[in-house]
């Protein structure tokens, strides 16, 4: 009887659901225990994955280095020459690799090691009523937005609107502000029934009045601009107006109408297109404005976790089983029951709570703009449009780990745990619509921030055993916001935080944002505690969102020599309010910027003048261009100041191939902790900046060259080519063909972000010091020669 099962699961066509494998084993399970193996399934994602860890820059091919594995010596010092150009990573690693390498090389040497996944099966009460997604785990509905309770039953009215008043009729000015149909389940913003397109968007600015005249433009947000509703199309409409006709110039519309909500596109939000979702549901669930409605048997923010009733054949990459034994004393009573695969894995491991949807998906669901907090939307043909939204990375970042090969279901396991809060969606939509109301928060961004991450600490740890084994130590969480983690509540300052800005604060202790509403002063130490922005010790800073497109790739402006760039120094952005449009408080930059200007101001401030050193080949200016990425690759030094916390010009710099110098005190940039700058980067102390250009003059071309070569090298870290490749391969399985922008990307092979982060984790899983107070017993599957002995 047994052959005759593992007969019918070797059968090709046969799509194994488990509700089949099931039934299979309660007769197996009956005579004996069954091993079932499933040999490995047609990788999907693997074929890109297979380039993050093909870091080893030595000779030997695996084969040997499996075989030396466990023997007695691999010698480092052979295997990975010590970098000569004196950059390298903090604390004395032996990883120590020539710099673009650093921190890759005991990580590829890794063996797997054999873990028992669980795959859950605790359902949710009336499988969350059609308006849920269930989470197996926990046995607990994610509600679709508008819905709450046990089973979603529950009605949540989203108000567009503020409560009335006698001279306000629709409450206070918000941005979710709506003249005609709100619907309440997003709090967004329809012509609504009786109109020709009942379900086009209708945002404030156009269903109201807008007072116009030369100097201001204002929205009247007491009176309806009826015109909007028309049927004569001599008037400005809108609900009413014929795409086609308006085109065609037949009919007039109301210009500041626009489409700003995400799954529609066209100037009338007439063509409807996919919506942002994590991951875009792993194909295993439909975007439904942004939430993830998973199909049957799959659950998770991203749809990507299967359960039992999940067919094995379409198990994601990251969880490819090895053997799955079905244990025999199952209780089939249960229509659902969790069940152990063992799948080989390489740590660092990463167990990624699977968070209520208020931290996630319904912070994509009801964005007012749909640029907002994503680094992607969809155009007319459902085609990636990349975003340069700077804090895109948060999003990427958890896709990435989500489809990680080192995601794990295993909390007992795991190594580090994701705790995925999306603050670059809570700020960028904070106090846009009532529900997200900053009342309370006393108009604080940073204090609504706050309180997101304190609930899902509170969540975490009711819901879950592993916060209180290291004290959270093991937890990761990702600040993407203009300042890093300053605000982050006391109960998480254990765990490690990634930031794109890491303020120690021994020179600028104070929130440095010019910008109030993020202002972090003001939150009371009973909250904030009393840490830092940014500890080296355990956090790390990512770069930002960067993506260009295929024609700045195809350029490769980063490998132009030092002969062919004309410029000694180049920074292009806002210097303050002494020129035209400039940031009027003096705090912006922490003034950095604006004493740049003073001393090499390059375009005249609004009084005509340029700065006190001005000089030929240095260009310190605020007009923008749109030969930035040119401009950059035509430069030797290019600026790195802050704007209101960290302001992506590093990132700029490195990805053209332009030296950083950075003036900042005490404020470390993307990977400043686990690499030493020296040799890569220009580092000038905020009190010598007026001697910048002296600095720099002073520097010979071999030391130019060095650091250009430098930057050069660890490029490719500051991209965030995972996600890039995992979007490519959603698009190729849809439509079948190769974007330009994925031909580019394929053709960087180096270590990316992801691949870097993961490194790090790996570094940190063996170096850090708390680990060994805890009693760590796990088989690490990693060379003896790689552990740093940290007594
Ligand atoms: C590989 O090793 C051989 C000697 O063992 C050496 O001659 C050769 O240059 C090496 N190749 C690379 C790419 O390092
Ligand atoms: C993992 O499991 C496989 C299959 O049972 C076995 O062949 C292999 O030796 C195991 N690996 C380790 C490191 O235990
Ligand atoms: C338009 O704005 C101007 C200046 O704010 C104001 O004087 C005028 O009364 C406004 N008109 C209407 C119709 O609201
Ligand atoms: C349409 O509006 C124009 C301009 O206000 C007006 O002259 C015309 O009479 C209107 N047409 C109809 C059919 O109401
Ligand atoms: C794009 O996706 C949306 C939502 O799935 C769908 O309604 C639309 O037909 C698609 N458009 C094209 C051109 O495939
Ligand atoms: C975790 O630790 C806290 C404080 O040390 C304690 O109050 C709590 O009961 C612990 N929780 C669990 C589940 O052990
Ligand atoms: C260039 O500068 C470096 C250090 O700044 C120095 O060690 C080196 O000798 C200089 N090279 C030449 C050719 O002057």
């Amino acid at each position: 009887m047994t052959r005759d099962i593992l007969n019918l699961f070797s059968m090709k066509n046969l799509r194994c659901s488990w509700y089949l494998a099931a039934t299979i084993a309660l007769v197996v399970a009956l005579v004996s225990i069954v091993h079932m193996v499933f040999f490995t399934l047609t990788p999907s994602y693997e074929y890109f994955k297979v380039v993050s860890y093909s870091t080893i820059s030595s000779n030997a091919s695996s084969a040997e280095l499996t075989n030396g594995f466990g023997k007695a010596a691999i010698d480092l010092k052979y295997e990975f020459p010590a970098d000569l150009h004196g950059a390298h990573p903090y604390k004395g690693t032996p990883w120590e690799a020539e710099i673009g390498r650093w921190l890759a090389n005991c990580d590829s040497l890794t063996k797997d090691v054999n873990i028992s996944e669980t795959l859950h099966g605790n359902d949710c009460k009336n499988e969350c009523s059609g308006l849920g997604v269930c989470n197996l785990e926990l046995g607990q509905c994610r509600c679709f937005q508008g819905y709450t309770g046990d089973g979603c039953t529950d009605i949540q009215e989203l108000e567009c609107n503020y409560p009335r008043s006698n001279n306000q009729p629709f409450g206070k000015w918000v941005a979710s502000m709506c003249s005609a149909n709100c619907d309440k389940t997003r709090a967004l913003c329809f012509c609504g029934e009786g109109t020709k397109y009942p379900h086009r968007p209708l945002p404030h600015t156009c269903g109201f009045i807008i007072n116009r005249s030369s100097e201001t433009f204002r929205v009247n947000s007491i009176r309806v601009d009826q015109d909007v509703f028309t049927t004569n199309g001599s008037i400005p409409g809108w609900c009413n107006v014929d795409p086609i006709e308006a085109y065609e110039g037949k009919v007039k519309f109301k210009e500041e109408c626009h489409c700003p909500y995400d799954g529609f596109m066209g100037r009338f939000c007439e063509v409807p297109v996919q919506y942002v979702c994590i991951n875009q549901c792993s194909r295993h669930g439909q975007c439904r404005g942004g939430f993830c409605q998973c199909d049957n048997g799959w659950y998770g923010a991203d749809c990507s976790t299967p359960s039992m009733i999940s067919s094995i054949g379409e198990w994601p990459s990251w969880l490819r089983p090895s053997r799955v034994d079905v244990p025999h004393n199952i209780d089939f009573s249960e229509k659902l029951f969790n069940l152990n695969v063992v799948v080989a894995k390489k740590r660092p491991l990463i167990y990624i709570y699977d968070l209520p949807p208020e931290f996630n998906s319904l912070l994509l669901e009801g964005r007012q703009y749909k640029g907002e907090c994503v680094n992607r939307i969809y155009d007319e043909n459902n085609a990636t449009i990349w975003t340069q939204y700077l804090y895109g990375a948060q999003l990427a970042i958890y896709e990435s780990l989500l489809a990680s090969p080192h995601r794990t279901l295993n909390g007992e396991e795991a190594d580090f745990f994701f705790v995925p809060v999306l603050d670059s969606c809570i700020i960028s939509g904070a106090g846009f619509s009532p529900h997200l109301s900053l009342q309370k928060h006393m108009g604080l961004r940073s204090s609504l921030a706050l309180e997101f991450y304190k609930n899902a600490y509170n969540h975490i740890v009711e819901q879950y055993p592993y916060w209180n084994r290291s004290s959270g130590r093991d937890h990761i969480w990702f600040f993407s916001w203009d300042e890093g983690a300053c605000y982050a509540p006391k109960e998480i300052w254990n765990s490690m935080m990634l930031v794109h800005w890491g303020n120690t604060n021994t020179k600028h202790k104070h929130s440095t944002t010019a910008y109030w509403p993020d202002n972090w002063d003001k939150i009371s130490s009973n909250r904030r505690g009393i840490h830092p922005c940014f500890d080296p010790h355990k956090d790390l800073v990512l770069p930002a969102w960067k993506l260009h497109d295929a024609d700045v790739l195809k350029l490769k402006l980063w490998t132009r020599p030092r002969q062919k760039r004309k410029t000694l120094f180049y920074f292009n952005g806002n210097l303050g309010s002494a020129y035209l449009n400039g940031r009027p408080e003096p705090l912006y930059s922490m003034g950095i910027r604006q004493k740049l200007a003073e001393e090499f101001g390059s375009s005249p401030t609004k009084d005509g003048k340029l700065g006190k050193q001005q000089a030929e080949d240095v260009i310190v200016t605020s007009v923008s261009t749109d030969d930035y990425d040119l401009e950059l690759g035509n430069s030797v030094f290019c600026g790195v100041f802050p704007g209101d916390g960290w302001s992506g010009r590093m990132e700029d710099s490195v990805l053209q191939g332009c030296i950083p110098v950075i003036i900042q005190d005490g404020i470390f940039l993307p990977y400043e902790n686990v690499l030493n700058y020296d040799n890569v980067v220009v580092r000038i102390p905020e009190e010598e900046l007026p001697n910048m250009i002296n600095i720099l003059r002073g520097i010979n071309n071999t030391k130019i060259d060095l650091m250009q070569a430098n930057v050069q090298k660890i490029r490719q870290r500051f991209l965030y080519r995972d996600c890039v490749i995992l979007e490519a391969e959603r698009q190729k399985a849809a439509f079948g063909y190769l974007d330009d922008w994925k031909v580019e990307f394929l053709k960087l092979m180096e270590n990316d972000v992801t691949t870097t982060l993961i490194q790090v984790l790996h570094y940190k899983l063996h170096n850090d010091p708390w680990r060994k107070q805890v009693g760590y017993n796990k088989k690490f599957g990693l060379p003896n020669q790689c552990v740093v002995n940290t007594n």
